[in-house]
């Protein structure tokens, strides 16, 4: 193998790298955007100094063939979150995924550092379940297994069964008016679950209703009448479209009911609703993610009718620094 021409990503490298996110995710998927708008938009969220946290392998001919990105997604509970994304043309060998893996690790460091030494972070990154080589190399380097992220798929069918919704609950479009609200309890319902982020009022936005892909009739918050709570959401859903679908399908990107509301048939109903409003906007299929630590959710959707993909993947942490590191 030749060896690669390393170079920081711009935007401009938005359409190639899509283009190897392809390549890489029709043999071993991870999940990665598809599309140079949505590649475009993820280095946008990266910040503004593409330098320190993108690395973009040339090969011989300029053609980008490997990339390397290290994300900071905030502090949660005194952690800092690192995620780890490294993607390398599937004709490439092992040792131009070892010499990323490296440099991924040691930029996180640098992101560590900056929080101050005592700074704990938690590294994250995927690999595809079909790809042992990669898995290795991950845990040959102190990451461990935390979970598989199940990918779910349903066909719309002809005719949805009906919607019933308790009569105590009135269902909201999701926009400007209950952002504040529909936050708290967002971040209420994953209060439970180590690995959901928790947004802050800054980053809600982009979560759901500004996020590019948002799709407003398929989502929806489910209120409470009565006033007998502070907070008056009780389940939401936020939906999202697939661009990278071969065929036109909706993602179920959030769905909760705080912890209050639950077994009443809230999230069956708000999944409900949207298989009729996939229906109705010419959707084939519903899309989603669910850990497979998950069984509330996982009991839910199976019943519901989702089923495999086979286009799952396995997440894989590590400690870095911080009091209780080695
Ligand atoms: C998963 C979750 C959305 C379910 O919401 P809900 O409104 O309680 O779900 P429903 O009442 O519609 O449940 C429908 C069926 O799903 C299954 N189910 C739901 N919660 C379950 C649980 N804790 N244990 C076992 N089965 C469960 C049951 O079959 C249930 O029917 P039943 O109550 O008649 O037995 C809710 O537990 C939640 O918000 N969890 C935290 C956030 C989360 O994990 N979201 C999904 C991320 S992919």
């Amino acid at each position: 193998m030749k060896a690669l021409t390393w170079i920081p990503a711009t935007p401009a490298d938005a359409v190639p790298l899509a283009a190897l996110f392809r390549q890489a995710e029709a043999i071993t998927p991870v999940g990665l955007d598809q599309r140079a708008e949505n590649v475009r938009t993820r280095l946008a969220g990266l910040g503004p100094d593409l330098t320190r946290h993108t690395r973009v392998g040339l090969d011989g001919e300029g053609t980008v063939a490997a990339y390397a990105e290290v994300a900071n997604m905030g502090v949660a509970d005194g952690v800092l979150r690192i995620r780890l994304t490294a993607v390398a043309h599937p004709e490439l060998g092992g040792d131009v995924r070892a010499e990323l893996h490296r440099w991924l690790v040691d930029r996180a460091e640098q992101l560590r550092r900056a929080g101050g030494t005592a700074q704990a972070a938690m590294l994250g990154t995927r690999c595809a379940e079909n790809d042992p080589a990669g898995c290795r190399l991950l845990t040959e380097n102190g990451f461990t297994l935390v979970r598989h992220e199940r990918d779910l798929v349903l066909a719309v069918p002809e005719l949805p069964p009906a919607v019933g919704l308790p009569a105590s609950l009135a269902l909201e479009p999701v926009d400007e008016r209950h952002q504040e609200l529909a936050r708290l309890a967002h971040n209420e319902t994953y209060a439970q679950s180590p690995s959901a982020l928790r947004p802050d009022q800054r980053t809600w936005p982009q979560h759901a209703i500004a996020h590019p892909q948002f799709l407003p009739d398929l989502s929806c918050l489910l209120l409470a009448q009565g006033g007998r709570d502070e907070n008056p959401v009780a389940a939401f859903l936020f939906a999202l479209a697939d661009d990278d679908a071969d065929e036109p399908t909706a993602i179920l990107h959030c769905l909760g009911t705080r912890p209050s509301w639950r077994r009443r048939g809230l999230a069956t109903a708000m999944i409900l609703r949207a298989l009729h409003r996939a229906r109705s906007s010419g959707f084939r299929r519903l899309r989603l993610q669910v850990s497979d630590t998950n069984k509330p959710a996982l009991a839910l959707y199976q019943r519901i009718g989702f089923t495999e993909s086979g286009r799952g993947y396995a997440v894989l942490m590590r400690q870095l620094g911080g009091p209780t590191a080695e």
